[in-house]
C-alpha cells in the first residue's frame, strides 16, 4: 500500500522539493503535509505551488513549552494521518515524549557525515578539524540529537581554500540526490543504508 509521508520544515525546504518531486509514478509513497515551525518558512508556498497540503505551527508562542508545541504539531499530523515522517531541514529539537510515538517511521537529513558533528555549524566545524571528505547522513530519529541507525551517506571531498559556505553548497545538491534514495527504500521497507559519492 502506499505509503503517506509527512516533511518537516524550518525553512527553504529545498530537501522537501526533492522528496516531495521523487514520490511519483511507482514510488511507494506520497507526500500529504508539508508542515513548518515558522508560517513565513519559503518551503510552504513551494509545497503549496506543488499541490501539497500544507500547515505551520508556530513554535514562538509556545516559548518554553516544547511539549505544548508538539501537541500542536501532534494534532496537525493526526489529521494528515502519515506513515512516515521526513524532517528536512527542521530546526527544533523534539522531546522523546514526541520521538517515541514516531519512532521507527522519523528520518532526518544532517549535513555531516555521522557520527561526526551533531548539532549545529557542521561545515564550519569539519574544516576546522582540517577533514578531507564532508558529506551528509539520513537516520532514523531516536531519543538522541543527531543519532539512530544510519539509513544513508553521501560523501563530498572538502577542497583547498574552501569556506563553510561553499561546504554547504557542495552538500546540499548530494543531500537532494541522497534523501530520495533513502525515503524510497524505507517507504519500500528496506533498511540497508545506502552509500554514495
Ligand atoms: C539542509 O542542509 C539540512 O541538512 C540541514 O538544514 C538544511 C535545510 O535546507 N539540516 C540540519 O542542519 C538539521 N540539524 P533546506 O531547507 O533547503 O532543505
Amino acid at each position: 500500500m502506499t505509503k503517506r509521508v509527512a516533511i518537516l520544515i524550518s525553512g527553504g525546504g529545498s530537501n522537501m522539493v526533492s522528496l516531495a518531486e521523487s514520490m511519483t509514478g511507482d514510488h511507494p509513497a506520497r507526500p500529504v503535509l508539508v508542515l513548518a515551525n515558522d508560517p513565513a518558512a519559503g518551503g510552504l508556498a513551494k509545497a503549496a505551488a506543488m499541490g501539497i497540503p500544507t500547515a505551520a505551527v508556530d513554535h514562538k508562542p509556545f516559548g518554553k513549552d516544547r511539549a505544548a508545541f508538539e501537541d500542536a504539531l501532534q494534532a496537525k499530523l493526526e489529521e494528515a494521518q502519515p506513515d512516515i515522517l521526513c524532517l528536512a531541514g527542521f530546526m527544533r529539537i523534539l522531546t522523546p515524549g514526541f520521538i517515541a510515538k514516531w519512532e521507527g517511521r522519523m528520518l532526518n537529513i544532517h549535513p555531516s557525515l555521522l557520527p561526526k558533528y551533531k548539532g549545529l555549524h557542521t561545515h564550519a566545524r569539519a574544516l576546522e578539524a582540517g577533514d578531507t571528505e564532508h558529506g551528509c547522513s539520513v537516520h532514523e530519529v531516536t531519543a538522541e540529537l543527531d543519532d539512530g541507525p544510519i539509513l544513508g551517506q553521501a560523501r563530498v571531498p572538502v577542497l583547498p581554500g574552501d569556506t563553510a559556505d561553499m561546504l554547504a553548497a557542495r552538500v546540499l545538491p548530494m543531500e537532494h540526490k541522497l534523501y530520495p534514495a533513502v525515503l524510497r527504500n524505507f517507504a519500500a521497507g528496506a533498511r540497508e543504508p545506502i552509500f554514495i559519492s
